[in-house]
């Protein structure tokens, strides 16, 4: 015997706080909504855990970044969700999924049963074994992907100020804790196999900028090649790290951002999977009726590119979340889900927004030596991406307006010269 939810949310992260809001916006009943999740602690902002948590002056700590924060809405304390009637099944991790039967089974041997389930697992970080190299467990080796990862980095950045410490990955998470290590006075060096940072989006122009303001600031970058070893000392802890070229670098701490798996596995075999997530339609229901998912975790139907695609950014998971909960809730009133693809960061004193695709011929425009440039993205003669630093909310704004246009371009030099203006003015 176990208990009996309408809705279940499976997962506890930034979809499932924004779901959790939508549900109460939309009438949903005391003792209708519960959500499992592994943390132990309700959904909260994750992007903070890279920036103000990691601070060494008035660090961010909870309450203060639970969702609904990101977007000015409400905050949603455990408080609240004992006032909404919402079961909030916090430190538990569920085990396995029956769509059919419409049940989860929890580690802890309870089976909760629903009539309508939203997945919202999102993913799981890369460890270093899964690349033959063994040191995960060691205490000065850090991921950083849920609260408990932020609080050992914390620690570890606490015992290296004035030390070495090796960032391993020039993704987002690389990028971002780089600075945050930097803020903490700690020497960095960033290692990634590519031959610039964040090449999942950055043109090398872009890398360029970043950088060289990263050097700036000490970073040290070791590119092109990949880590083969650690050297330990007679703890356990991590000394050096011997790279792939043969060079060696001393380090106190490691931090490892080598990329990200969306945690699918309870529902392989179950639901159609496609790019690596549930696949959903523009409803985000999967191929099961009464199983929509959101987050990291759903591979959706972008309309403005015709294609599926799963993105791994906040804005998604807050905005996919709500269109399923208007789904299940308004079915009738709920159109096709049509989303511009958003993602930004903020290291330093610098700031970048990038909206919709970068893929076909690039244009860079503004000023590279200071503080406000861009790109934009034109495929098959449509402006289909943009992105720009060191901008204002207007700015953004009409970025985000253009790119969503989908405008046609006839000269790219006129492009070129118009700039940011081109967004400005359409
Ligand atoms: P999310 O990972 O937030 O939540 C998943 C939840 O499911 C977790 O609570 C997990 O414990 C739970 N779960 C999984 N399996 C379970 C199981 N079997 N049983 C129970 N619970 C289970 N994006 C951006 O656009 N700008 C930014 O600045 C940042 N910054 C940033 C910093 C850091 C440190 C990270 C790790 C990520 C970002 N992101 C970001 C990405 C963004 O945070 C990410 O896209 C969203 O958190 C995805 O939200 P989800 O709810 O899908 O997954
Ligand atoms: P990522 O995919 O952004 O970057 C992974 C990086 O790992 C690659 O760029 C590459 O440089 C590196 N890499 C891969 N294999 C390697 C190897 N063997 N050795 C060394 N380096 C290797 O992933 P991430 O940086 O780990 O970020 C994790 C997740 O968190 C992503 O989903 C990301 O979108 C999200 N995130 C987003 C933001 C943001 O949007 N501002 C901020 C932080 C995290």
């Amino acid at each position: 015997m176990g208990r009996a939810f309408v809705y279940v949310i499976l997962g506890g992260g930034v979809a499932a706080g924004y779901a959790a809001l939508e549900f109460t916006k939309n009438g949903v009943s005391p003792g209708e909504l519960c959500i499992i999740s592994e943390e132990s602690v309700a959904p909260y902002e994750r992007p903070a855990l890279s920036k103000g948590f990691l601070l060494p002056e008035a660090p961010a700590r909870l309450p203060s970044f639970h969702t609904c924060v990101g977007l000015n809405e409400e905050r949603l304390t455990t408080k609240w969700y004992n006032e909404h009637g919402i079961e909030l099944v916090l430190g538990t991790r569920v085990k396995s999924v029956d769509v059919k039967r419409k049940t989860l089974l929890t580690a802890t041997g309870e089976t909760i049963s629903y009539k309508i389930l939203v997945v919202a697992t999102g993913a799981r970080a890369l460890k270093l074994e899964e690349f033959g190299v063994n040191a995960s467990d060691a205490e000065n080796v850090c991921y950083l992907r849920d609260l408990a990862d932020a609080n050992k980095l914390v620690g570890g950045i606490q015992s290296c100020v004035g030390g070495n410490a090796v960032v391993i990955g020039g993704g987002y998470i690389g990028m971002e804790c780089a600075a945050s290590l930097v803020i903490n006075k700690i020497n960095v060096t960033m290692v990634f196999p590519e031959d610039h940072c964040m090449p999942r989006l950055f043109t090398t122009k872009i890398a360029d900028y970043y950088e060289d303001y990263y050097k700036g600031k000490g970073v040290k970058f070791v590119k092109g090649t990949i880590l083969m070893s650690f050297e330990f000392d007679s703890s356990g802890k991590v000394t050096a790290v011997n790279l792939k070229d043969g060079s060696r670098v001393p380090a106190d701490l490691v931090v490892v951002g080598i990329g990200i798996r969306p945690n699918t596995s309870l529902f392989e075999g179950q639901l159609s999977i496609e790019k690596g997530g549930i696949k959903v339609n523009g409803k985000m229901q999967t191929s099961n009726s009464s199983v929509y998912a959101v987050g990291d975790v759903a591979a959706f139907p972008v309309k403005m590119f015709g294609e599926i695609r799963r993105l791994e950014h906040v804005d998604s998971a807050r905005r996919t979340a709500r269109h399923a909960v208007s789904a299940i809730m308004k079915p009738e009133k709920t159109e096709d889900f049509d989303y511009l693809p958003f993602f930004y960061s903020r290291v330093f004193g610098l700031s970048w927004q990038f909206y919709g695709d970068n893929t076909g011929e690039i244009i860079h425009f503004g000023d590279y030596s200071g503080k406000c440039f861009g790109a934009y993205w034109v495929k098959d003669g449509i402006l289909v991406g943009s992105f720009l630093e060191g901008g204002n909310k207007e700015e953004y704004e009409a970025l985000s307006r253009a790119t969503r246009l989908k405008p046609s371009v006839d000269n790219l030099t006129e492009l070129e010269n118009k700039g940011l203006s081109f967004s400005v003015e359409i």
